[in-house]
């Protein structure tokens, strides 16, 4: 498929920008260049899964598509029971609905904003424990996605142990940098869960992408296939949370999956009918299932993955080059600039991340994504700004969509920036929406 790109001037960006209340998510889409907000549901499909969409069985219930669509989950994942859903969030909904209570602690490597927002909204605690290093943007260190191990297990032999159930791990580790997560951490994380009687249950949104570093950079693995190194990294899992708008590269859809607890996948069904559909479908058309069956398969592919990981470091090169600080080492699916650093002169009060992807946009026409003091949005309990120890941009590379020329042009606009960073202005927020703000809030120049 090919689409228009529209180029446009400074003043109409300034002006479409003043419209969106400085907030890109709400910029038209005619009005962006590069389009870097995200790699969820923006891949291009592929040829196999545009034939595929035609073979959509729209039965309501039973479908062949469903058939092919668990196929493939098992297959792919390992896992016997699977629920599908219309997006990762709805796999959310459905799996935290089934085990938050009031006050129940979830750990996790990071939580990503709708999970945090899942387990908030049901009065429990996301609770993030990454390694020290995480927070370190320059630190080579290859796994930062890595949970803190230690901080972990005083967590679980402490007094608020018995307030936990499950253990979470985010892989690839979207809040921070897209750092992945080794196979020799998910292993003691399970260990732990074991040891403690809790369930581990992994959101496996970019479980490819984790995959193929693991292959690169986990001594040990260099010569075992991808599918293998799937299967080992969800072997110990209890459930698995899934966005298929990203590593199933389709353009909508989710699901839980669950190993072999019977009881427990039907409590999701239930609550499955209620909020997303019939479980054969969960809020899906057959020819999406079809599209997410033929994407997990695909996604494996070495060819595939060695271009997309290349690509996204491409990136990451050509920002350093045009003087932005960037987390090291760069991430599977996005490079994140550090906006603290970048824009040194505005305390996190200002949103020097908000900032930066207006500053980004203003320069070239390119839509970046804030995850710094606005995405962390207010603490449930005292209602003051969460300020967290990074303020990132995110330049997330959607799937099979820019050629690398296209993503010069981020690095141009950072460029025009880095000449002279003292002129972003800081931000003031206008009105925010109390839970996942980010999407909707409205900001003026604090100057
Ligand atoms: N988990 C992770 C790790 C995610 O990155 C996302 C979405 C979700 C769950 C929720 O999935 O969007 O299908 O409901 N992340 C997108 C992003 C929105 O831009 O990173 P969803």
């Amino acid at each position: 498929m090919v689409e228009p790109v529209r180029s446009t001037t400074h003043a109409e960006r300034e002006a479409a920008l003043e419209v969106a209340g400085w907030n890109p998510f709400q910029l038209a889409a005619s009005d962006v260049e590069l389009d870097l907000l995200t790699d969820s549901g923006t891949g291009a499909m592929s040829h196999d899964q545009w034939a595929a969409l035609l073979r959509g069985d729209e039965s309501y219930a039973g479908s062949r598509s469903f058939e092919r669509f668990r196929e493939a989950v098992q297959d792919v994942l390992g896992f016997r029971y699977v629920v599908p859903t219309h997006q990762g969030r709805g796999a959310e909904s459905i799996f935290f609905g089934a085990v938050i209570d009031p006050g129940e602690i979830v750990p996790s490597n990071a939580h990503f904003d709708t999970t945090r927002a899942h387990i908030e909204v049901r009065r429990g605690v996301a609770l993030d424990l990454p390694v020290p290093e995480a927070y370190d943007p320059r630190a080579e260190s290859p796994f930062k996605g890595n949970v803190d191990l230690e901080a972990l297990e005083r967590l679980l032999a402490g007094n608020d142990g018995g307030k936990v159930s499950i253990l979470m791990l985010t892989i690839t580790n979207n809040a921070g940098g897209g750092q992945p997560v080794s196979l020799d951490n998910i292993r003691r994380t399970a260990e732990l869960a074991r040891r403690y009687g809790k369930k581990l249950v992994l959101d496996i949104a970019r479980f490819a992408e984790n995959a193929w570093f693991v292959r690169e950079r986990e001594p040990g693995y260099a010569e075992t296939p991808l599918p293998d190194i799937v299967r080992a990294s969800l072997a110990e899992a209890d459930a698995v949370l899934m966005s298929a708008k990203k590593d199933a590269i389709a353009n909508i859809g989710g699901f839980v999956a669950v190993r072999d607890d019977e009881e427990f996948f039907h409590r999701l069904q239930g609550r499955g009918i209620v909020f997303e559909g019939f479980p054969t479908y969960g809020g899906l058309a057959g020819r999406d299932l079809e599209a997410i069956a033929v994407g997990l398969r695909e996604v494996l592919d070495p060819e595939y993955l060695r271009y997309r990981i290349k690509q996204v470091a491409y990136l990451g090169h050509v920002l350093e080059e045009a003087g932005a600080a960037v987390v090291r080492p760069f991430g599977g699916h996005a490079i994140y600039l550090d906006a603290g650093t970048m824009l040194a002169h505005l305390p996190p009060s200002r949103f020097p991340a908000q900032a930066l992807t207006c500053a980004l946009y203003l320069a070239g026409g390119v839509r970046t994504v804030e995850i710094g003091s606005v995405m962390a949005g207010r603490d449930p309990e005292t209602g003051e700004n969460r300020h967290p120890p990074l303020e990132l941009v995110r330049l997330a590379v959607p799937r099979r969509v820019y050629t690398s020329r296209q993503l010069e042009l981020a690095a141009e606009a950072t460029a025009e920036v880095t000449r002279d960073p003292g002129a972003v202005a800081g931000l003031k927020i206008v009105y925010e929406a109390p839970v996942l703000r980010h999407f909707t809030a409205r900001f003026r120049p604090a100057a």
